[in-house]
């Protein structure tokens, strides 16, 4: 089989972005459109980098320019930092590497607001400089491809990222730009989040998740939050015509206002708590098996604990408590576990 790269240079030559105004070997107009590119599109990012290049059309003149001119030309293209970072960068260039950007990734990543994948990106399209990016775009379809699982933000997921990205560069330097833009295109264009027009694209043959039918599954999202569990137990008191107790939930809250089961801490709370709520003796019965209730924001893992009521004719008084047919309570406002519990 063709190679990686062959494959997404072929690519690239027919399918790829050949007209994007920064699509030159000066790594101050690269630099620039991949500050810019960070967290804003190619369509918004044009006008503004046409613009910031008429004011700032070398370093020497941006490094030179009051912070104040550089913040008015970034207005309106959000995340700040970036064009304050911008200005640092270029004071950064002409005082220490003499106005000219250097071609060592790692000495570009020391630029403020320049990371690893941005410095490579310069080196790759300014000086064609073999070293490999691995932005979003490219995160995504190296997972894909390769079938890595595990979040990418995890650090031994991106090491491994980084390492195949390494290994799969074009073997001759001048096809950097083009190698490196492909990625970013197709990532863009064809191996997309959640639309991944696999029969377009030039990995089908050898992608592991078209293989496996994992496109969607891969990259492996960040992992949820655990969600706050908690925990209750349902007092199911059953008076000696069958009845059951249900207490009228507060206004606010979960289940406001909603008729509800008696609950009490622990199963062994049961028999005293309806001795001094109600003055009702009752006789525990086995707890019925746990089941639980998804909320937006916990899981609940009830206990139903069944009780009979014991001393007859129990007048149960208190505002908000009232005694229930089975029938009647599924006919009253409660909430869902308590019908599905009553339904089975
Ligand atoms: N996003 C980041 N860098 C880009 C580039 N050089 N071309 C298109 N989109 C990009
Ligand atoms: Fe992405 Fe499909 Fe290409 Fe694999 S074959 S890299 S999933 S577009």
């Amino acid at each position: 089989m063709i190679s990686f790269a062959e494959r997404l240079l072929g690519w690239q030559a027919t399918h790829g972005r050949h007209d994007l105004p920064w699509q030159v070997a000066d790594a101050y107009r690269v630099w620039l459109s991949e500050i810019m590119l960070q967290q804003t599109q190619v369509t918004t990012v044009i006008p503004y980098y046409q613009r910031f290049l008429a004011r700032f059309p070398s370093v020497a003149v941006l490094a030179a320019a009051p912070l104040d001119d550089v913040l008015a030309l970034w207005s309106g293209l959000g995340y700040y930092s970036r064009a304050r970072n911008l200005h640092a960068a270029a004071v950064m260039v002409v005082e220490r590497f003499g106005g000219t950007f250097p071609q060592d990734p790692v000495l570009l990543a020391e630029l403020p607001g320049v990371g690893r994948s941005t410095a490579a990106a310069i080196a790759a399209f300014s000086y064609s400089v073999k070293s490999p990016i691995l932005d979003g775009n490219v995160k995504r379809v190296l997972a894909r491809w390769a079938g890595i699982s595990g979040f990418p933000g995890e650090k031994a997921i991106e090491n491994r990222l980084w390492l195949l990205a390494e290994s799969l560069l074009p073997a001759n330097g001048t096809q950097m730009p083009a190698y490196t833009q492909a990625q970013m295109d197709l990532g863009a264009t064809v191996c997309t989040p959640k639309k991944p027009a696999c029969l377009a694209c030039p990995l089908q043959d050898d992608c592991v998740a078209r293989q496996t039918g994992r496109q969607l599954e891969l990259p492996t999202p960040k992992p949820k939050k655990a969600m706050p569990e908690r925990s209750t137990v349902m007092l199911l008191i059953r008076n000696d015509v069958g009845e059951l107790m249900l207490e009228q939930r507060p206004p606010t809250g979960i289940w406001g206002g909603l008729w509800s089961l008696p609950e009490v801490a622990s199963t062994l709370d049961a028999e005293d708590s309806c001795r001094q709520r109600w003055g009702l003796t009752v006789l525990p019965e086995p707890a019925l098996p746990d089941f639980v209730h998804v909320f937006t924001h916990f899981r609940l893992t009830i206990t139903p604990q069944p009780v009979s009521v014991l001393n007859t004719a129990p007048a149960v008084q208190e505002a908000g408590v009232r005694w229930f047919s089975r029938d009647a309570a599924l006919a009253a406002g409660i909430p869902t576990p308590l019908r599905k519990l009553l339904t089975r």
